[in-house]
């Protein structure tokens, strides 16, 4: 086995970090690989916010609910953003590109180029032998992201990345078995690898070394569908130009 594969295969979410800031060399090394990442049609429909401001960590922080959003090494907050493809259009050009910016096509386009982006990022930082977590829970309250961060129109605060020294050490967290995700040729909805998921995922939740529970990935999935999470992020995406039509 590579070193990195042994990389990815050693992941797991970093949720304690040392007093340690992120090096500027580190910074840039890893917004390097970030940037490095595969991109649709060249369009690098993201931007990365590092957020240094200690003020600005502790609302992103209460937002997310998350102390160490504002204790860690490095914060980055990963956008989608089609506002840099409009700088140099002149007004009717801007009026004649805003069908394309807004429709779905491109919404999706802008998010899995984040995606991307941000996993090289964690990636690097994890061969640097550091911890990362990624913070969907900013979308707890997007707006207030997005004014924290000042974004523009065309410009959505996706998630975040949490970089730094690890502080613990968590057990490796479990995934579905691979005939569960990998099918060949065709779609395949199998029950039995999830049940055999679901006995590894109890076992693991009740014997991982904090926050044991009893439970099962497909009641946490139910759980997780039957609560409606995070209904304003329509209204503010569309709002803000993306997935309009
Ligand atoms: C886009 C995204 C958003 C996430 N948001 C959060 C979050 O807000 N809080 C958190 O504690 N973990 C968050 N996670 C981490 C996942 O909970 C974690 O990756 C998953 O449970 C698997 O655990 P592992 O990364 O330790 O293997 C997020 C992960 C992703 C990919």
């Amino acid at each position: 086995m590579n070193q990195v594969i042994e990389t990815i295969l050693d992941h797991r979410s970093i949720r304690k970090f040392k007093d340690i800031p992120l090096t500027e060399d580190q910074i840039s090394t890893i917004i390097e690989a970030s940037q490095q990442a595969s991109t649709s049609s060249y369009m690098m429909a993201y931007s990365i916010i590092g957020v240094t401001e200690q003020h600005k960590k502790e609302a992103l922080a209460e937002v997310s609910g998350q102390n160490y959003v504002k204790d860690n090494g490095h914060l980055l907050v990963f956008c989608a953003d089609f506002h840099r493809v409009t700088i140099k259009a002149s007004d009717e050009e801007y009026e004649d590109m805003l069908p394309n910016i807004e429709n779905s096509e491109h919404f999706l386009v802008s998010a899995i180029d984040a995606a991307l982006a941000a996993q090289n990022a964690a990636l690097a930082a994890e061969s640097m032998g550091l911890g990362i977590c990624y913070i969907g829970s900013l979308r707890n309250n997007i707006e207030k992201v997005d004014q924290v961060l000042s974004l523009p129109k065309h410009v959505i605060p996706l998630f975040g990345l949490v970089i730094g020294t690890p502080d613990h050490r968590p057990d490796r967290k479990p995934r579905l078995p691979k005939e569960a995700v990998y099918f060949e040729n065709e779609y395949k909805s199998y029950e039995e690898p999830l049940e055999t998921f679901n006995s590894t995922i109890a076992a693991y939740y009740l014997n991982r070394g904090s926050n044991n529970r009893t439970d099962s990935w497909t009641d946490q999935m139910l759980r997780r569908f039957t609560h409606p999470m995070r209904m304003d992020v329509t209204e503010f995406v569309q709002r803000k130009g993306f997935n309009k039509r």
